[in-house]
């Protein structure tokens, strides 16, 4: 299958719709990453995003839609908090999970008794939503085990000859996939971080719960809340160890490391600020202390070019843990096994 990238216009935007609607798949840019979309409601077209992936059956798939309207359809249920979660933040990075209506195939729920929905705040992602006129079940547009896709280019390099269509909409903004939130009771959880923090819901709703697991590896046998903890993400083939304290500290202990590491044959690289010293060792930026926000759109692409670079030890400058900064040690955590480094 030959797999066509094209920019998002009237006419792709049709094009995906029509893709969508008989049954295929279509690469989607939102605006935390691009996903891999197929109709809701068509357990057979739900199916081959599991192939094109290669993606565990029991790890259940976001149903994204282009309105709110379309979701009393999709859930038995909307409990209060979740309404005004809704209310505050959507469209938006945020994927709330709800009690599944019958209609939701149990291929996309993986059995469970729940959903996860989401409507995005990328007007592409919501055009073609409503160009299929069905709700999209979509993952993130990687191969099972890779980096979330940022860019049209990443998602065709996972991709390439497994989907008919990638819609370009460029580089998304948010960086790192939306906050999962188990919105069934009174008090919602944060499953995964994301875009919408647990500070930002917390100021809506006056209270919120922070999975433990979104900073601590899930231990032999252990049930998880979210099938997506049970699996290492984003793990690049370099081994990846996150540095956490006061900055110098930090800057010397990676230098220290990698000077160490290089001359022991490694092949070595820093993620690390622009604004930090790291004299002549290979760096890849993950843009400015002070701005976590540029950490999350460019922590996926840093995964990418360390395996393209075959490097085979990365060492991270930590991100403060506050707002999006959740988001980014979580992901760098998996990535690292949670090897962090209290410096
Ligand atoms: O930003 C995003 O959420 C992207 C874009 C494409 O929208 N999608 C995405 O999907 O990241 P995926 O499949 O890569 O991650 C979905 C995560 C998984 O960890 C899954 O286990 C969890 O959400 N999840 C989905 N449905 C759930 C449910 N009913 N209960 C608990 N966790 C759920
Ligand atoms: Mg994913």
């Amino acid at each position: 299958m030959k797999t066509q990238v094209l920019p998002v216009n009237e006419e792709s935007l049709a094009l995906g719709g029509k893709i969508l609607r008989e049954g295929g798949l279509v690469g989607m840019p939102t605006e935390t990453v691009y996903g891999l979309g197929a109709n809701a409601l068509d357990a057979k077209a739900v199916l081959s995003i599991f192939a094109a992936k290669e993606r565990p059956a029991d790890n259940p798939l976001i149903v994204h839609v282009a309105s709110v309207d379309q979701v009393p359809q999709l859930v038995r249920e909307i409990p209060p908090a979740a309404r005004a979660l809704m209310d505050a933040f959507w469209p938006g990075p945020m994927t709330l999970v709800l009690p599944k209506a019958d209609c939701i195939p149990h291929e996309v729920s993986a059995g469970l008794d729940t959903v996860g929905i989401r409507l995005p705040a990328s007007g592409a992602a919501r055009a073609l939503i409503a160009a299929a006129g069905c709700p999209v079940a979509a993952p993130s547009g990687n191969r099972s085990g890779r980096p979330s896709p940022t860019t049209a280019q990443h998602m065709l390099e996972d991709m390439d000859g497994r989907i008919p269509l990638i819609l370009d909409g460029g580089a998304c903004e948010v960086g790192v996939e939306s906050s999962v939130i188990d919105a069934t009771g009174d008090v919602p959880v944060v499953l995964r971080p994301g875009g919408v923090t647990a500070e930002m819901i917390r100021d809506v709703l006056g209270r919120v719960q922070v999975d433990e697991h979104v900073m601590s590896p899930l231990e032999e046998g252990e049930a998880a809340r979210s099938p997506g903890m049970k699996y290492k993400h984003y793990a690049p083939k370099a081994k990846t160890v996150i540095y956490e304290g006061e900055a110098e500290r930090v800057i010397a202990a990676i230098c220290a490391r990698y000077d160490g590491a290089e001359a022991a044959g490694e092949r070595v690289a820093i993620l690390g600020f622009d604004e930090h010293d790291f004299g002549a060792r290979t760096r890849i930026s993950l843009g400015h202390a002070a701005c976590p926000q540029e950490a999350a759109s460019k922590l996926f692409a840093a995964l990418r070019e360390l395996d393209e670079r075959g490097e085979t030890l990365a060492l991270c400058e930590a991100v403060d843990m506050a707002g999006i900064g959740l988001a980014v040690m979580n992901r760098m955590g998996r990535a690292a096994a949670f090897d962090i480094v209290h410096v």
